[in-house]
């Protein structure tokens, strides 16, 4: 059975429920006049395993004390939440401390599901797997491009990572469809936060070129990237992100680079009505695979 939990979009819910054939429970919920949040599951839940789906965007703070409400909830039930399922992990880019007096915010929030008998910490393209291994708790992240390119059937010649230090990713997809891959040198200005993007003379001449990211913010990224592939003569330029963060301001961005198509995932429920040159593909099915 899966528990979703407010930040769960519904196509995720529907999903779920239709593609993985399991019962879906979503608790009531309230929240008080002076802001502090009440849930309660009214039904018997003794003994039962469950998963626990979370997304962590928008409103991160409250999605995680919701995420502890209900686990705290189920473990008095006597129910078994063997598997925490976080679509998109808050946080998580601040895994070290890189500056001395900051704290690793990934340790602060998300260790204390070791007091819960939480077995697997599931996630989703989540920044560093790693540090989620290293606070002890069991983690499996799903990286969704190849899947999510499938899905959408498009042909493409070379794959590219919009940094070095993401080309794993790009890496994946290459070898599923037997392409090449390479990085753009990316660099952004910690001030302005303005984005330089060079494409390393790279060959995209005539090529149908897919950029693969896992988070969309500012747009700033991809847009870049995308002006600078069409510039060195890339025929169709995509973008393949799990994770979007899009705001009015993002859009409008991500509108003027003129892409062929953003392919987005159901990882967080979207705000805005997007354009058709978006599309949002449902992950339910790897989740449903991997559970
Ligand atoms: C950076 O490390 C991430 O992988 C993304 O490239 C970045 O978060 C995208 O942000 P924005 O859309 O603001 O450029």
């Amino acid at each position: 059975m899966f528990i979703c939990l407010s930040g769960t979009p519904k196509s995720m819910i529907a999903g779920l429920s239709l593609v993985c054939k399991r019962h879906v429970y979503q608790p009531f919920r309230k929240i008080f006049p002076d802001g502090e949040q009440y849930l309660r599951f009214d039904t018997n839940l003794k003994g039962v395993e469950l998963s626990v789906v979370q997304s962590f965007y928008p409103e991160q703070d409250r999605k995680i004390v919701e995420l502890y409400l209900a686990l705290e909830a189920l473990t008095g039930l006597g129910a078994k939440p063997k598997n925490v399922i976080a679509l998109y992990v808050a946080y998580a880019r601040q895994d070290k401390r890189f500056l001395s007096g900051e704290p690793i915010s990934v340790k602060a929030l998300y260790q204390g599901l070791r007091l819960y008998s939480v077995e697997r910490f599931i996630t989703v393209d989540v920044h560093s797997p790693q540090i989620f291994i290293d606070i002890g708790l069991d983690t499996v992240n799903i990286i969704p491009h190849g899947f999510m390119i499938e899905q959408l059937g498009l042909k493409i010649d070379i794959v590219l990572a919009p940094d070095k230090g993401a080309l794993q990713r790009a890496l994946n997809v290459a070898n599923k469809f037997n392409v090449t891959y390479d990085y753009l040198d990316k660099f952004r200005d910690r001030v302005t936060g303005e984005i330089t993007i060079d494409s390393k003379a790279l060959d995209v001449k005539g090529k149908n070129v897919v950029i693969v990211d896992d988070i969309i913010s500012t747009g700033k990224t991809i847009a870049k990237a995308a002006e600078v592939l069409y510039k060195a003569g890339a025929n169709n330029v995509y973008a393949v992100v799990t994770h979007a963060l899009l705001s009015r301001e993002s859009l409008d961005i991500l509108s003027k680079a003129g892409l062929s198509r953003l392919v987005i995932s159901n990882t967080i429920e979207q705000q805005l009505d997007l354009p058709s040159w978006i599309t949002v593909i449902d992950l339910s099915p790897i989740l449903c695979n991997v559970l």
